[in-house]
């Protein structure tokens, strides 16, 4: 029998969602059947992150309750606040993000049970601790004194105030917010796969988000928003920028930010991030990286025809927030945790162990020879 193999499942459909779908045929993506940009022109994050886990937008005494619940769980156990400050300094803030949660899930009641129920309690525990986590290790490892969660405080707001002891203007907040909105979900992206291949041998999901966290970090996943930063960063200024893409390019380097699996003409999730990139720039009276960011995506369009995924505008937007770079993949995971959520459920509702097949290409059959006769 000659296997057929699809490298990376390239165009295999391995299951059903209702959680979202990516349209790249009409570059759309839909959460729950809204768009992304409805979402982000209508609703702030804990709206989004409400319907992504409930099916459904919330009335304002639903989102009220949710906010509520989301502002009580914020505090992190002493335990884990030791641990955090113990954590090496020079680690990077994704390994410290998996670590936290991974404690989190050694610290839980409820960890084994995975019970629709219990499950929603839990992702409230992960999505409320997770950013208080990471930036307790954002200060922690500057050597600066941890700032406590404020549960007057929107979750945008509070991340701010936790990392820079400070909140932003309101429209820096809501370019924040709209980050969050278009990061939290994407279907069945390698870090979503990893997560519902985690839950299907019906294992909890501290583990699932653990392992996801893990996944996300990759370059060709979420790590690519740093990598964005450290190319801008290696360009300096943008008179150097066609010379720099150019010589890339004819290097046939991967250029980070650039390309998707499943858009080939776009990423819907690009022009309502770039619009926001633009805001934060203008407010921060600094347009060096906007014109290094469009001489690039020019050059990339017109010799690779390959287009900018959402990783090309968040990497300078959180730049210009203040963030430092090997923190931008860590806001994208508690982001995320919404969708892994979501799926995470959805997986234990209708589970099915997932489990492919590969095609062998060792060693034949051979016989074992006794230690004394190798
Ligand atoms: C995301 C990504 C992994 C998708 O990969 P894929 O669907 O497996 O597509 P491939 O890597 O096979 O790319 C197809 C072709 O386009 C080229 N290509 C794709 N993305 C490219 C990029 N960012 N820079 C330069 N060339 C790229 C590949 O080299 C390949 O060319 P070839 O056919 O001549 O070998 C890929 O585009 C990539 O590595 N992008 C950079 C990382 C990134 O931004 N990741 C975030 C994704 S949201």
């Amino acid at each position: 029998m000659s296997d057929e193999i699809k490298k990376g499942l390239l165009g295999i459909v391995v299951d059903e969602t209702e959680v979202s779908k990516v349209m790249p045929e009409i570059n759309s993506l839909t959460y729950r059947g809204y768009a992304a940009q409805d979402l982000c022109a209508k609703c702030k994050f804990e709206e989004v992150a409400y319907l992504i886990l409930n099916g459904e937008l919330p009335t304002k005494k639903q989102l009220k309750k949710f906010e509520k619940e989301e502002r009580k769980e914020r505090k992190l156990s002493k335990t884990l606040l030791d641990d955090i400050k113990k954590f090496p300094k020079k680690s990077h803030p994704m390994d410290a993000a998996r670590t936290a949660v991974s404690i989190m899930g050694l610290e839980d009641k409820e960890t084994k049970d995975n019970s629709p129920k219990a499950n929603m309690r839990k992702v409230m525990r992960i999505f409320a601790k997770t950013p208080v986590a990471l930036a307790a290790f954002y200060r922690a490892r500057k050597g600066k004194k941890i700032i406590s969660p404020k549960k007057n405080l929107s979750f945008s707001e509070n991340f701010f105030h936790m990392c820079f002891g400070k909140v932003p203007n309101k429209e820096i907040v809501k370019a924040f917010d709209v980050s969050l909105i278009l990061y939290a979900e994407h279907s069945f992206n390698v870090s979503t796969f990893t997560a519902r291949t985690i839950t299907s041998s019906l294992s909890d999901i501290h583990g699932a988000i653990t392992g996801a966290i893990a996944s996300l970090k990759g370059p060709l996943h979420g790590g690519a928003n740093e990598e964005v930063m450290h190319m801008m960063n290696k360009i300096k200024k943008p008179e150097n920028a066609l010379k720099w893409i150019n010589k890339a390019l004819d290097n046939k380097d991967v250029i980070m930010g650039f390309g998707h699996r499943v858009y080939k003409s776009g990423d819907s999730r690009v022009p309502t991030m770039r619009e926001y990139f633009g805001k934060v720039a203008k407010i921060k009276k600094d347009k060096k990286f906007e014109k290094i960011y469009d001489i690039v995506e020019k050059v990339m369009i017109d010799r690779k025809n390959i287009h900018p995924n959402v990783d090309y505008p968040t990497g300078p937007t959180y730049h210009l927030m203040g963030f430092d770079t090997d923190f931008f993949t860590p806001i994208f995971v508690i982001s995320r945790i919404t969708g892994w959520s979501a799926h995470i459920i959805e997986q234990h509702a209708a589970n099915k162990l997932i489990r492919p097949l590969a095609s062998y290409r060792g060693n034949k059959h051979r016989k074992v020879l006794q230690l004394n006769q190798r």
